[in-house]
């Protein structure tokens, strides 16, 4: 019989809830344990979800029946939930950004490598279906030499969503802004589409909002290691901000993506699939998930394949799917962003330093 998992989550904020609803849906999961800073946060976290209850992360390390830490604090503070894991003997599975710095991940991946337990990032809009088969496209060479790839992400954040203090927003918990908060997934999405970047050359700003430390609109150039040029543009400045879209093109086909949907799909050489998935998924979205505020449609249900995945791979002792270093990855990207805006330079990647 499968192995059933005892799971305790960190942070029991918007996303906490998220992950609390995702491992409710899971057969082989068990929410036993949960942990916040603020009390009265965990407890209210806790009696909604069943669990026990704690302010201090050490104590609910200790308990034997958990197994798999899903962190949910700020992204600058994941880095000493994910370590304090791998120190206990428990698997990690780490909300994106993985964190806010290369030397921050690199804690993260070098703790769970020595402690031989699985480390694991969120990035959900991986798993929807059509992701999945745009991946296969570019897996299988349909789209023949890969010449342009855009990640366009037009969202908005409200003046009161900064203004309500807190960690968003801030260089030191967020790590930044439109990039490292918000477009990540977008960024995350072309990489993993298109392969390794070679440079970006990019300016960020502050363009819509007031008091506020990081960057709403971003522009990147990016030159992928295949060869292909690209777009990276990511905004919370865009009211009142709408669906994400990531498109790849080469010299043999064309695929635009709108969050879960299509709005292009052709190749040079076509099977009887592609009428299939013009008929499944050509559409356009209403509004955009999380386009105009963090929560709209950011879901439990759209969470479970992801942590559904890492279960497997424990399972399987393999790596998940959204493994430690694949998230790392978009975290190098946007580094190399903010630091060409500051230089004014081009930014090679990987990173030296
Ligand atoms: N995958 C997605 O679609 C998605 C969507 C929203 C947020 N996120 C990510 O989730 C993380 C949390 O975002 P949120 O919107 O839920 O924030 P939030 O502010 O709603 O929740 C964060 C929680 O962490 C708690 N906390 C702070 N420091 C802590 C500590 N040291 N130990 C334990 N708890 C602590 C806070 O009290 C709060 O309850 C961020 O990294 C964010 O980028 C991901």
């Amino acid at each position: 019989m499968a192995k059933t998992y005892g799971f305790g989550v960190v942070g029991t904020g918007f996303i906490g809830g998220v992950h609390g609803d995702a491992i409710a849906g899971m057969p082989n999961a068990k929410l036993v344990a949960c942990c916040d800073a603020v009390e009265a946060s965990a407890k209210r976290f806790g009696e909604k979800h069943h669990c026990d209850a704690y302010t201090d992360l050490d104590e609910m390390l200790k308990r034997e029946d958990v197994d798999v830490i899903s962190i949910a604090t700020p992204s600058g503070m994941h880095m000493e939930a994910a370590v304090a894991a791998a120190k206990a003997g428990k698997h990690a599975l780490v909300e994106k950004p993985l964190d806010i710095t290369l030397e921050r991940c690199d804690a993260i991946l070098e703790a769970h490598d020595k402690a031989g337990t699985t480390v694991g990032g969120i990035f959900n809009g991986r798993f929807y279906p059509t992701a999945q088969l745009f991946k296969k496209a570019a897996d299988q060479g349909r789209f023949g030499k890969m010449t342009f790839g855009l990640a366009y992400g037009p969202w908005w954040r409200s003046q009161k969503y900064y203004d309500e203090g807190g960690w968003k927003g801030t260089w030191k918990y967020d790590g930044g802004g439109a990039y490292m908060n918000q477009g990540i997934h977008t960024v995350d999405m072309l990489q993993w589409l298109m392969g390794p970047v070679e440079w970006v050359n990019a300016k960020v700003d502050m363009l819509a909002h007031k008091n506020v430390e990081v960057e709403d609109t971003g522009a990147a150039v990016v030159k992928f290691k295949n060869g292909a040029l690209g777009t990276m543009a990511c905004a919370s400045s865009m009211y009142p901000g709408h669906f994400r879209i990531i498109e790849v093109a080469g010299d043999k086909g064309t695929v635009a993506m709108a969050d879960t949907n299509f709005f292009f799909w052709r190749f040079a050489e076509e099977t009887p699939e592609d009428e299939k998935v013009r008929k499944e998924y050509l559409a356009f979205p209403a509004v955009g998930i999380g386009a105009d505020d963090p929560a709209t449609g950011v879901t439990g249900e759209r969470h479970l394949p992801n942590f559904a995945d890492f279960l497997q791979a424990i399972d399987e002792g393999r790596e998940p799917l959204v493994s430690g270093p694949e998230s790392r990855k978009s975290v190098e990207i946007i580094v190399a962003i903010y630091r060409s805006s500051k230089t004014g330079q081009a930014v090679e990647l990987p990173l030296k330093s």
